[in-house]
């Protein structure tokens, strides 16, 4: 019923993953355990290829995510605060009006699958805005020892994961019948997950804020939602693109939260209709955007267990949702 190995993976992939540990895939594919995480073949693959080619720029913005924690928003967010002189948040032909936020950022893992993408990753002028789900330990040397900057979301586990359900219930083919939220919750919590271990993901991004916070800016779904301006203004400060006293009094923040807004991007035809590469629908990356939405689907007792691995596995290095 699941595709286990997908067409067009390379012998060196298929060689690694032969020996690897399988289990079905939430959606898509198989997911494989490849040093320490779960993700499929093609992933795999292309994480190789990122891993051996990509040269990172000093300049360069990687921004990063646990699937379903709110990378849509973000890479809009980053977009539009990038390219704010060109294309002021307001402006009636701004990229985002027309474009899904997932197309304008490219996503590493995907894009080094080919030459001709690896090629058009090494020629986008700076600042290189780009994405990736890699966990830390899997992001290539030369991100960690240049000085580009990581931005890393997450969310809290109960939200991503119901999150993570939905989305994959949406955009399983049809012949795979639904994913059972009993199912879906035993994998999340034993860490079988797209890019999961969901914990070691986020664990290894928020020990390594702690020892270079002028690196890797850790984020929260949650805080971005509870104070989308102050966080904004700290995000680009981060990035090294920060916003004047005459921008903020100009209102381009409040402009560029108002572009960004969950109401305004699922609402536009491009996000709605349009179809994104690796056979995604846009409109699967909007859903609700609240907080807090995982106590209507999970039972106390669920809600408890997933508090409970949260803080036997965050608790101890200062971590909190
Ligand atoms: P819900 O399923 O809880 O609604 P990702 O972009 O990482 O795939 O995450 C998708 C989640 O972010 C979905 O959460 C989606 O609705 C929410 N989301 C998408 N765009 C958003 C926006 N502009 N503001 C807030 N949340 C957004």
């Amino acid at each position: 019923k699941f595709i286990e190995v997908e067409e067009n993976i390379s012998q060196e992939c298929r060689d690694i993953i032969s020996g690897l540990p399988r289990e079905e895939g939430w959606f898509q594919n198989s997911l494989y355990q490849f040093k320490g995480f779960w993700d499929q073949a093609w992933l795999i693959q292309g994480a190789l290829g990122f891993q051996k080619h990509f040269e990172a720029r000093d300049d360069d913005i990687l921004l990063v995510t646990t699937p379903k924690s709110g990378t849509t928003w973000l890479k809009a967010i980053l977009y539009a605060t990038l390219n704010r002189s060109n294309f002021p948040p307001n402006s009636h032909n701004h990229p985002l009006l027309t474009n899904s936020p997932h197309m304008l950022l490219p996503f590493m893992e995907g894009s080094h699958q080919d030459n001709i993408s690896r090629d058009r990753i090494d020629g986008m002028a700076s600042p290189r805005l780009l994405f990736t789900h890699l966990p830390y330990s899997s992001l290539p040397e030369s991100v960690k020892h240049s000085s580009c900057k990581i931005v890393f979301l997450c969310r809290n586990p109960k939200d991503n994961f119901v999150s993570l359900w939905h989305f994959a219930n949406k955009i399983r083919p049809k012949t795979w019948g639904t994913l059972s939220l009993e199912e879906a919750f035993d994998k999340f919590c034993r860490g079988v997950s797209p890019h999961g271990p969901f914990w070691d993901h986020v664990l290894g991004y928020w020990l390594e804020s702690l020892k270079r916070s002028e690196k890797v800016k850790f984020l929260k779904y949650e805080d971005l939602k509870d104070q989308p301006v102050a966080s904004l203004k700290t995000l680009a400060h981060f990035i090294g693109h920060s916003f004047s006293q005459e921008e903020e009094a100009n209102g381009v923040i409040d402009n560029i939260v108002s572009l960004c807004s969950f109401e305004n991007l699922s609402n536009l035809k491009v996000n709605k209709d349009g179809e994104l590469p690796f056979g995604m629908a846009a409109g699967a990356y909007f859903r609700q955007g609240q907080v807090g939405d995982s106590v209507n689907y999970l039972s106390s007792e669920s809600l408890e267990k997933i508090d409970s691995i949260a803080e036997q596995k965050f608790g101890p290095h200062g971590l909190k949702f």
